[in-house]
């Protein structure tokens, strides 16, 4: 088992993790992630790595309330055990040398681009991130993100913090006067598709960290399937980064909401109040 060493709020139903996992810790690079189990009956979630310290034998996850066992995961504190873990999973990020690249990160999937950007940074690329959130409260890592990258800047839906407006209009402006060689997208699925859209007719090469359902996490249920250029690929073993101009995201946004109803009712059966207070409401995402 894993015993969690430290926990911090980091926005509404959004905590961090350091947890200790020496063997996880020592072999993880960018964009992995560990599949956990907190609960004996309960389901497996994949969770990406936002951080390890191969020195402390600690990885950092960020965790959003969403549905049963994220809420339970969000009740435990320092002290407490993971049930299991497995991992570090997936095809690590590609890390070379691009020159100009700049991260996406939409709501808490910036806590997916973070490790992703450091890895690039020390690769000797000039990172620059923007970023968003519905309301400055809910924006992750600015100042993790500002010690790495070149530039930062910031979007909110509502105007609390930096740009009024959606990452993909910040992103836009950015194109029309830079150089960019690359750009990384990690945050929610019409988010994603959205910067794809925004790089095509500029060709250039946009990967997005791809998010869909998992079981075991090695390439056996099938459940992660997604489909690129027409494609069949598991995001488990192949990814979880893809082209982001190849990826079917219609089918990938129909795959994820199919037990959306289930979790609803898991996490209502779990505790009527808390959940409801915790969890985020995605029916309410723009
Ligand atoms: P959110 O819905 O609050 O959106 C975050 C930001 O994304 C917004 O502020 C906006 O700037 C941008 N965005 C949203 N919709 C957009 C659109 N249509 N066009 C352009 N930009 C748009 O995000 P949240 O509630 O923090 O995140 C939840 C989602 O992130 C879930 O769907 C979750 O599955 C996903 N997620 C993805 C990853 C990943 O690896 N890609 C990891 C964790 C979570
Ligand atoms: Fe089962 Fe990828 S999670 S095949």
């Amino acid at each position: 088992m894993n015993t969690i060493v430290e926990t911090r709020t980091l926005a509404p139903a959004v905590k961090l993790f350091r947890i200790d996992a020496p063997k996880v810790a020592r072999k993880q690079r960018a964009g992995q992630f560990v599949i956990v189990r907190v609960a004996p009956d309960g389901e497996r979630i994949p969770l990406t790595i936002a951080e390890a310290d191969s020195d402390a034998g600690t990885i950092t996850l960020v965790v959003q309330a969403v549905g049963k066992t994220t809420t339970l995961m969000n009740a435990l504190d320092v002290g407490d055990e993971i049930l299991d873990m497995a991992g570090p999973l997936g095809t690590p990020s590609e890390v070379a040398e691009f020159g100009t690249v700049v991260v996406v990160g939409g709501g808490v999937g910036t806590a997916v681009s973070y490790p992703t950007a450091v890895a690039l940074s020390e690769a000797g690329n000039s990172v620059l991130a923007v970023i968003g959130a519905r309301s400055r409260p809910n924006l992750l890592l600015e100042e993790e993100l500002s010690a790495v990258c070149a530039e930062v800047r910031v979007c909110t839906d509502d105007g609390s913090h930096g740009r009024h407006g959606l990452v993909t209009d910040e992103l836009a402006d950015l194109l029309e006067t830079r150089s960019v060689d690359r750009v990384l997208a990690a945050g929610p699925v019409v988010m994603m598709q959205a910067v794809a859209e925004t790089t095509r007719p500029y060709d250039i090469p946009t990967v997005a960290s791809l998010n869909p359902i998992m079981v075991d996490g090695t390439g056996m249920c099938g459940g992660c399937r997604v489909s690129v250029g027409g494609t069949n690929r598991f995001a488990c073993l192949d990814g979880p980064d893809f082209d982001a101009h190849l990826v079917d995201f219609t089918l990938l946004e129909q795959r994820n909401r199919a037990y959306l109803d289930w979790e609803a009712k898991q996490r209502a059966d779990l505790h009527p109040c808390a959940a409801a207070d915790q969890a985020v409401d995605f029916e309410a995402t723009p």
